[in-house]
């Protein structure tokens, strides 16, 4: 059998540096495993717009829709704050989600053990936490129609966008919701704003029915999104998944993120309908950004990067035992103390750079042999 292909776009800032010590991770499922992928390489973000003047071309669109899996690593930088909104690096992102209709985004938030001191909240808050949020990814307020920015003749200008949800689209990602939930805890909560907006009222009506109808025995509760931002940082051990909007997920899985003591850590999956041979449509980036100010220094910590390779051999490859090998081996590196600069507390030793992060892992994995 043919191996199975992985797309792989490192993007702008710190991708390139930490989606290099993910390859050397995936030459090792392959060398020492038996778990070989044909991998290529191509350009998204600010890196392609240098390069061809848009952010995505089309035939880097095509091929990610031919893997089996895209692995991203970051998009953006401040070199392309001032370019137009249509061909901004994140446009290649929002692209590749909407064209590949990724509408699901799983955004696991756990804290290791090893880094209960680095969240901003007590150490009893988040100890053991392990939570995930599915956010919708495909349509909302990202996507929705009318949208611009418009004189209102009279001096002044207005600036619309529209949020806007369809049965279906509700529906398909409550269904990715309960279906991870009877995997783990048995729980869903939903966040809507269904108070003020229509929307949210549909939202809350449209996963009820999921609920009813297909999902009687996982239990389902409502939040409005306001309270859940609340609850997240007053009692976030209180939920298991948390299923939400487009808008709504991105602020409450930043929100999420910094309980587990740094963006450095967490991965996510953006996956979509089963494609011909049974896998997801699928793409794996980390939740962290390009972070600008320490490209290109070695600096940035690749772990999360790494475990959205995890979340690749579980979710796409089916390989769940060699993704709970990978995440073990980052758990052990980060219980030895190995620390990159995000990881750091005073009085501690020094950062490792981001190759011996790498480094580390990989022999934590040769020691799981
Ligand atoms: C995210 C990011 C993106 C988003 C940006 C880069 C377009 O913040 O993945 O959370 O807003 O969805
Ligand atoms: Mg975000």
């Amino acid at each position: 059998m043919a191996n199975p292909t992985l797309l792989i776009l490192p993007g702008d800032g710190i991708g390139p540096e930490v989606m290099e010590q993910v390859e050397r991770i995936i030459g090792w499922f392959g060398d020492k495993r038996g778990h070989a992928f044909d991998v290529t390489t191509d350009l998204v973000g600010g890196a392609a717009y240098d390069a061809h003047g848009t952010p995505l071309t089309d035939e880097t669109m095509a091929k990610a829709q031919e893997v089996d899996a895209v692995l991203l690593g970051a998009v953006g930088g401040p070199k392309y704050d001032d370019l137009d909104f249509s061909v901004k690096p994140e446009r290649g992102l929002l692209r590749l989600r909407k064209e590949m209709d990724l509408y699901s985004n799983l955004r696991p938030a756990q804290c290791f053990d090893a880094l209960a001191d680095f969240s901003s909240l007590k150490k009893d808050v988040v100890a053991g936490l392990d939570i995930m949020i599915v956010r919708e990814l495909t349509s909302g307020v990202y996507f929705g129609e009318p949208r611009g920015i418009q004189d209102d003749n009279e001096g002044g200008r207005i600036g619309v966008n529209t949020q806007r949800y369809t049965t279906s689209e509700i529906r398909r990602v409550a269904r990715s919701a309960f279906e991870l939930a009877k995997r783990r805890s048995n729980k869903v909560c939903s966040m809507e704003k269904a108070n003020v907006m229509e929307s949210g009222i549909l939202w809350r009506e449209e996963v009820s029915w999921v609920h009813e109808n297909e999902y009687p025995d996982v239990e389902l509760s409502h939040m409005y999104a306001d309270n859940g931002a609340m609850q997240l940082v007053r009692a976030p051990k209180q939920f298991d998944v948390i299923v939400t909007d487009n808008l709504f997920g991105d602020i409450l899985s930043d929100c999420a993120a910094m309980l587990t003591g740094s963006l450095g850590m967490l991965p996510s999956a953006s996956l979509g309908a089963p494609m011909e041979n049974g896998r997801p449509k699928a793409l794996y980036e980390p939740v962290h950004g390009s972070a600008p100010d320490i490209a290109g220094q070695g600096k940035a910590n690749p772990c999360a990067c790494v475990l959205s390779f995890a979340m690749a051999l579980r979710y796409s490859f089916d390989l769940g035992e060699e993704a709970t090998r990978l995440e073990n081996a980052v758990q052990s590196v980060l219980a030895a103390g190995t620390r990159t600069a995000d990881l750091m507390q005073a009085g501690d030793a020094k950062p490792v750079s981001t190759k011996e992060m790498g480094d580390a892992i990989l022999a934590e994995l040769d020691a799981s042999l």
